[in-house]
């Protein structure tokens, strides 16, 4: 049996519009996919659209639109993106499709026959941008501690579900599982908020419709987060053990931002052992961006739109940099300057520069056609073995979804190679009939490594790399062993390179 990797994005809600905080998790998790696809694994890679709820019933009202007229027309601008964007997803969910609505409804039923969800009465503060219940004492001045704006006050007939049974089980779970919530400082954050006492979970409303009706109860419709985080089951083909569920399920890794940690650490798993199924492996926690200094808002009107980024600046250039400039788990800063900086630094400069000098003398030596290396200096030596080395190292960044470790031990390679070039300095062994030997390994190392940086790269920039691999005489699908030293054969015709990266002048800008 192939080994199954399985890796989500959180399903965007679609009373809002795609923006570089929707894109920066999808594309992280169309690397993670696009990797572990190369390493030979059976990938299932979702996303989707989160469509219920008052939020996106509301938003519909105001655009003069039923909720499913607003999704319809949301989630292919969703589409279009992800296509722009270069993603490669499995499947995309909508929490309107009749798949997903069996499984929310099978689970919830399910429950309700356990005796974990069951029929009580609510009365407390509701935030309804953030489709969340506050106690009296977590309010801020009166105020959604998380997004600070008004509340109301609600009371309404509810089913509840028994969270509070689960709390030891839970963190016995954490405890159990160091790997569980990522990044650490967050496991602990989710460890003292259960430690501080789980409270039974109402989830369903009656205030409004646009939902999926509790099963024998239509007054009720089932809360939104109920709903929209079975997603990750219902995509698979749950409850049927023989689809791609039983084959998928538990999730290798769910990919969210850090504001929707808590649904998926303590609401998401303890629904899930009460329908005593397999917990996700891992729940890792990306941070937010701001733009240029601020908070994205629309009504600051500092939206950093996608779409725009990638006609101006191209789809690689935009992935490398949402990637490279900030940690993975960090808030990070979106500016203009910061972005054309690394096209112009990283891009331009280091990498396309490498492969230009490299293609056009191997051109211009060895008429275009890889020599086989000779003699290997403790030069060449040092320069092969780092990059030799790269693939384990991308392995275990990538591992730990430390995405900008991992491009920049790539640009370390990528660095040296320029420094080699400088230091071995092929133009002066190319006047030295004798040096004919040297000045082959040379050329061939520099093409080699460069494929395996290619190789590498190709998650995180599969265009380009696969434009790069085709100049190095390497035009084939990669896969593990793409990464071992020695692919590229002597004799491989090589093209002289066009500017992989042209250099922005940031005055135009
Ligand atoms: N519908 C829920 C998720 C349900 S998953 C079962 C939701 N949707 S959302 O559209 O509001 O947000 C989706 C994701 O976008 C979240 O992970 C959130 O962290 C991320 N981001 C929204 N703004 C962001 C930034 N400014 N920066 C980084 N990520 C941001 O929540």
């Amino acid at each position: 049996m192939s080994k199954t990797f399985y890796v989500t994005t959180p399903i965007y809600y679609v009373n809002d519009v795609p923006h570089i905080g929707h894109a920066y998790t999808t594309l992280a998790a169309d690397v993670v996919a696009r990797y572990k696809k190369m390493m030979g694994y059976d990938v299932f890679f979702l996303t989707g659209t989160d469509e219920h709820g008052q939020k996106v019933e509301k938003a519909a009202i105001s655009a003069g639109e039923t909720p499913l007229e607003l999704a319809d027309r949301v989630m292919k601008r969703f589409q279009a993106l992800w296509d722009k964007l270069n993603i490669d997803y499995t499947d995309f969910i909508r929490t309107t499709q009749e798949r997903h609505k069996r499984g929310v409804s099978h689970i919830f039923s399910k429950l309700m026959e356990s005796g974990d969800i069951y029929l009580g009465e609510y009365e407390d503060w509701y935030c309804t941008p953030c489709e969340t219940f506050w106690t009296e004492t977590q309010l801020i001045d009166g105020n959604c501690p998380d997004c600070n704006r008004p509340v109301e006050k609600l009371k309404e007939e509810s089913y509840f579900f028994k969270m509070s049974a689960y709390q030891e089980h839970l963190l016995s779970y954490i405890d159990a599982n160091p790997e569980f919530i990522q990044p650490k400082s967050k496991r602990n954050e989710i460890i003292s908020f259960v430690k501080e006492g789980l409270r039974d979970l109402s989830v369903s409303r009656t205030t409004f419709s646009w939902g999926i009706p509790v099963p024998g109860d239509n007054r009720h419709v089932i809360y939104v987060w109920f709903d929209a985080l079975t997603n990750y089951i219902n995509a698979l083909g749950y409850p049927d053990e023989a689809s791609n569920f039983g084959k998928y399920w538990p999730a290798d890794v769910h990919l969210i931002g850090k504001d929707i940690l808590r649904f998926h650490t303590v609401y998401w798993p303890t629904f899930l052992m009460a329908a005593g199924l397999p917990l996700p492996k891992k729940v890792f926690a990306h941070g937010w961006w701001t733009v240029e200094g601020q908070k994205m808002s629309k009504s600051l009107q500092n939206v950093v739109e996608p779409n725009m980024l990638i006609d101006k600046y191209g789809v690689d250039a935009v992935r490398y940099f949402l990637l490279r400039e900030v940690p993975f788990g960090l808030d990070g800063d979106f500016s203009h300057a910061a972005l054309i900086n690394r096209i112009n630094s990283d891009l331009a400069n280091d990498l396309g520069n490498l492969l230009n000098r490299t293609t056009s003398m191997i051109d211009k030596y060895f008429k275009g056609v890889l020599p086989a290396p000779e003699e290997v200096t403790e030069i060449d030596a040092a320069y092969q073995s780092k990059s030799k080395n790269l693939p384990e190292t991308v392995a275990s960044y990538i591992d730990e979804l430390a995405f900008s470790k991992a491009l920049q031990s790539i640009w370390d390679v990528v660095s040296a190679g320029n420094k080699y070039i400088d230091e071995t300095a092929p133009w002066a062994l190319a006047k030295d009939p004798v040096a004919k030997g040297r000045l082959a390994t040379v050329m061939y190392s520099l093409a080699e490594s460069q494929r395996i940086v290619y190789t590498l790269l190709s998650p995180f920039m599969p265009a380009t790399s696969e434009k790069a691999l085709v100049y190095l005489g390497y035009d084939r699908e990669c896969n593990e062993s793409s990464c071992a030293w020695g692919e590229l054969k002597a004799g491989t015709v090589i093209t002289k390179a066009s500017a992989l990266f042209p250099r922005i002048e940031e005055e135009k800008e």
